[in-house]
């Protein structure tokens, strides 16, 4: 599996941070989310295939630069996923978004599938995965399985997540090692609650202002 982490620049983890203390205001919460999440979807662009692509500029220059060479399309974990749709649409503006929307039970912390909304030409895509929250990797590991039903290749899945555990980190490695994760941080462990520490508390509650 090809795993990225950020690098853990002074910036970034002031941004975290902010966002991070119990006591920030939903919009210090959102603001400091959306710019973790443009880095992370940026990261996660910049590591599907590219083609060399050459363009006159204004002066008449030749620029050689590249573009994205195949189909893209992204698909949100509903709920705390579709947080991550506000920063795609400003880099790619139309690009299809699937939905699955996987529950975790509030008592076992088993992930529950109950609906599922994908592009129809998905098997001929690359795709990223938006779920912010990898902590057990039960909800991940069956967002992916959706995909996989479908027809997507392993290797073109690019999971976007801004907090993982070690474990869940390790458990999707296990099952799926040809896929590409990209993360803000990894978190230190898993608590009896299932809640990544230091962690973020409930990432969509937070985010959505349901707390
Ligand atoms: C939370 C979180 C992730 C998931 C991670 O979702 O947003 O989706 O749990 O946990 P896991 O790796 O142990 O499966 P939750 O079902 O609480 O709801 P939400 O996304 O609607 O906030
Ligand atoms: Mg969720």
């Amino acid at each position: 599996m090809c795993f990225i982490e950020l690098p853990q620049t002074n910036r970034l983890r002031a941004l975290h941070a902010e966002m991070r203390d119990a006591g920030a205001p939903r919009e210090v919460f959102v603001a400091n989310a959306n710019r973790i999440i443009r880095d992370v979807l940026e990261t996660c662009i910049g590591q599907m295939p590219y083609v060399e692509h050459t363009v006159k500029t204004p002066v008449g220059a030749t620029y050689v630069g590249t573009r994205v060479a195949v189909d893209v399309c992204a698909v949100s974990v509903v709920r705390a996923g579709e947080s991550m749709e506000f920063e795609l649409s400003k880099i790619f503006p139309t690009l299809p978004i699937g939905k699955i929307l996987i529950q975790r039970d509030k008592v076992s912390k088993q992930a529950k599938l109950f609906f599922t909304s994908l592009p129809e030409d998905i098997a001929q895509r690359h795709v990223i995965l938006m779920e912010p929250m990898l902590a057990t990797g039960g909800s991940a590991l069956m967002a992916i399985s959706e995909l996989i039903a479908q027809g997507v290749d392993e290797e073109r899945i690019f999971f976007a997540n801004i907090l993982a555990s070690p474990e869940g980190l390790e458990r999707v490695r296990a099952c799926h090692p040809e896929m590409t994760i990209v993360s803000s941080s990894v978190e230190q462990e898993l608590n009896q609650e299932a809640f990544m520490i230091p962690g973020v508390g409930d990432f969509g509650d937070r985010y959505f202002g349901t707390i």
